[in-house]
């Protein structure tokens, strides 16, 4: 069955965390309602929360949002988290995922879409690369404060 692609409601949450802890082993109690809180609930016009469901089963989702003149550059875009679950990849679903919260950043006027992603985790570039994205023109940077 075809994912469908809608908002996330607070009944998803368990499934989403469930999925994040099946992929990154790590738990994150209370964490997943905080962003539900910031990301998913009442209006928050420039921020996404959305979740593929198919068969009544959440398969994955995505978190984005607008963000405005940060790091010198226009509004654009930002994809900070994208996750499927492990039984459901390769059916298009992370595709869809993907051009849907491209499709909300669009009906807010933004062109370009960004994100960020560990070095080594070739999945994940691979899939970005699969969706035409392309280096950016910005470096991270970071230090160590313990
Ligand atoms: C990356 C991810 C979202 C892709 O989801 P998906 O539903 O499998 O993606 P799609 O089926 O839409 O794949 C689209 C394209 O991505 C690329 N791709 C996806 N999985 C791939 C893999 N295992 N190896 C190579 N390329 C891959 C392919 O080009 C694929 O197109 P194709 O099927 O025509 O070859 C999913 O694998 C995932 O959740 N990975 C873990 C993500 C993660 O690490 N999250 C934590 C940090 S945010």
């Amino acid at each position: 069955m075809k994912a469908r692609v809608r908002n996330v409601r607070a009944g998803d949450l368990e499934q989403v965390a469930a999925i994040d802890a099946e992929i990154t082993r790590l738990p994150k109690p209370g964490y997943w309602a905080q962003i539900h809180r910031r990301y998913g609930s009442g209006r928050r016009q420039q921020r996404f929360f959305l979740v593929a469901e198919a068969a009544g089963r959440i398969e994955g989702f995505v978190i984005g949002e607008v963000r405005d003149w940060e790091f010198g550059s226009p509004r654009c875009g930002w994809v900070f988290a994208i996750s499927v679950r492990p039984r459901a990849r390769l059916a298009g679903v992370g595709s869809r995922l993907l051009q849907a919260i491209c499709g909300r950043f669009q009906r807010l006027g933004v062109t370009k879409v960004r994100t960020m992603l560990a070095r080594d985790n070739q999945l994940i570039l691979s899939f970005f690369r699969s969706q035409g994205m392309m280096a950016a023109p910005f470096i991270p940077l970071e230090l160590d404060l313990a």
